[in-house]
């Protein structure tokens, strides 16, 4: 695949975990389960077909609402997830961020967070975002917050209030926008997923179920990037 046409930063919205299994007979915590090792599996994938940055929604400020036992077994994972990422960060030069609302993580996930991000933050391989308890509209609350903020102690004028001030204020301050956006198993919604980043992404949508979506889907993904006609964002 042509390097130089691959999308810079690829965002996935990973859905589909509870209908893959079901279609399979099994819990919905297997689907999860299984998704998070294909998401393990994705981070090198991307890495050898050039993608720079990726940025991977697993748990939404509105998944709370999920039972009990779910929510648990999510928490779990991630819990897994990322103790794992201190050793594939060393490994592979992986650069590891958690974007979203941390303080409403369990404070041992919180703990993990900034020290994953503490140990790789000199990693210059593949720049991986994790969105957990993460939701465009309470980003974008806390940015307008913490902006007010700065107007209240006189550091910044309301004049000087530009798009960049309000990028700079949110999760994915340094991160360059997503150029194609990927939806698996078949939804079309946002979700609350990035809207101020996303304004000039492509989007991808694919039936198939996120536990199963593999190299050759995500090339297919890029295929159909590469024909799309480009008139802003990072890639061209
Ligand atoms: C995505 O799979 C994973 C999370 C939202 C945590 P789902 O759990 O949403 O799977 P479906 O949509 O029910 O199939
Ligand atoms: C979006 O998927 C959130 C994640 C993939 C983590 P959902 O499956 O939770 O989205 P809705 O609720 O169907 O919109
Ligand atoms: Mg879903």
């Amino acid at each position: 695949m042509d390097k130089k046409s691959v999308p810079a930063h690829v965002a996935i919205i990973m859905d589909g975990n509870g209908r893959w299994a079901k279609s399979k007979g099994m819990p919905r915590t297997i689907g999860h389960a299984k998704g998070a090792q294909n998401l393990e599996d994705m981070l090198y994938i991307a890495d050898e077909l050039g993608i720079k940055y990726l940025t991977v929604y697993a748990f939404s400020t509105e998944n709370w609402k999920r039972s009990e036992d779910e929510v648990l077994a999510l928490m779990n994972l991630f819990r897994q997830y990322l103790r794992n990422g201190f050793r594939k960060a060393a490994k592979n030069n992986v650069r590891i961020r958690v974007i979203g609302y941390r303080p409403g993580l369990p404070k041992d996930l919180q703990d993990l967070a900034d020290e994953i991000e503490e140990f790789s933050k000199d990693n210059t391989g593949l720049q991986f975002q994790i969105a957990l308890n993460y939701g465009s509209r309470d980003e974008i609350t806390r940015a307008v917050k913490q902006i007010a903020e700065e107007v209240k102690n006189g550091t910044l004028s309301p004049e000087d209030i530009s798009e960049e001030t309000i990028t700079k204020h949110l999760d994915t301050a340094d991160i360059p926008d997503p150029d194609l956006l990927i939806r698996t198993s078949g939804e079309q919604r946002l979700s609350n997923y990035l809207l101020w980043q996303l304004a000039y992404t492509e989007f991808y949508y694919t039936d198939t179920h996120w536990p199963v979506f593999g190299k050759k889907e995500l090339q297919d993904a890029i295929e159909w990037y590469q024909t799309r006609d480009r008139r802003y964002g990072n890639a061209k």
